[in-house]
């Protein structure tokens, strides 16, 4: 399962790429008007920071068809390659992604709450389909359970495309999805450092260096050569 971080701050971006093995950024509208300045500033500098090896996803906002294509064209004329539109999953959203995959530009069906829309967004051509784990949760119905699905269609479907699960709300949520073997998740820092965040596993480590020290006076392997 790929990893994402789904966020726009600069500084948490930095810390997460440089501890985490991260394959990549995904950001929204709403995720880019946190950081309140002009957002095309905002995504160049992820995409400096995270390389251009990495995938930064960034979302077309003009709901019409013909903005679709707009935005989708400026988003990849800034951020270059490895960079993928995402685009809402609905009936002009998959004309758009028709047509784009026509242009050679990797698009992302967002907003998917069901799995015939992920169906049609993968038919449509896109890359990936993002199913909102939590925002489907709060609906009342099982979000994990309808990314299974969406992860089943497109295997029966033989689709060239890639589950990215998105809006999580826990890292008990990213473990069923992980343990599926879903193509891809996107969280914000807070989840992904939730993977870790265990009094336990500190106390373990640190014992370890206890006990070295009590035998060597040194904390260090290195410093037993001093
Ligand atoms: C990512 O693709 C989505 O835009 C994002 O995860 C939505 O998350 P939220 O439900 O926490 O806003």
């Amino acid at each position: 399962m790929k990893l994402f971080i789904d966020d726009a701050n600069i500084e948490a971006i930095k810390r997460l790429t440089d501890l985490y093995p991260i394959d990549g950024v995904t950001t929204n509208p709403s995720i880019l008007a946190k950081a309140k300045r002009d957002p095309r500033e905002t995504l160049k500098e992820i995409r400096s920071i995270i390389g251009e090896d990495a995938v930064l996803f960034a979302q077309a906002v003009d709901l019409t068809y013909e903005g679709m294509l707009r935005d989708a064209h400026m988003i990849v004329d800034l951020l270059g390659k490895n960079t993928v539109v995402k685009i809402p999953s609905n009936p002009t959203g998959f004309k758009a992604m028709k047509a784009l995959k026509k242009e050679g530009i990797a698009t992302c069906g967002t907003v998917v709450y069901t799995p015939m829309q992920a169906y049609l967004a993968a038919k449509a051509g896109a890359s990936y389909v993002a199913p909102y784990i939590n925002r489907i949760d709060n609906m009342g119905y099982d979000g994990v359970r309808v990314t299974k699905q969406i992860q089943d269609i497109l295997d029966a479907n033989d689709f060239d495309c890639e589950v990215l699960a998105a809006s999580f709300k826990n890292s008990q949520q990213v473990l069923e999805l992980c343990e599926y073997g879903v193509g891809g998740a996107t969280c914000a820092p807070d989840v992904i450092d939730g993977f870790v965040k265990n009094m336990a596993i500190d106390a373990a480590i640190q014992t370890f260096v206890d006990d070295f020290e009590k035998l060597t006076g040194k904390t260090s392997m290195s410093a037993l050569d001093e």
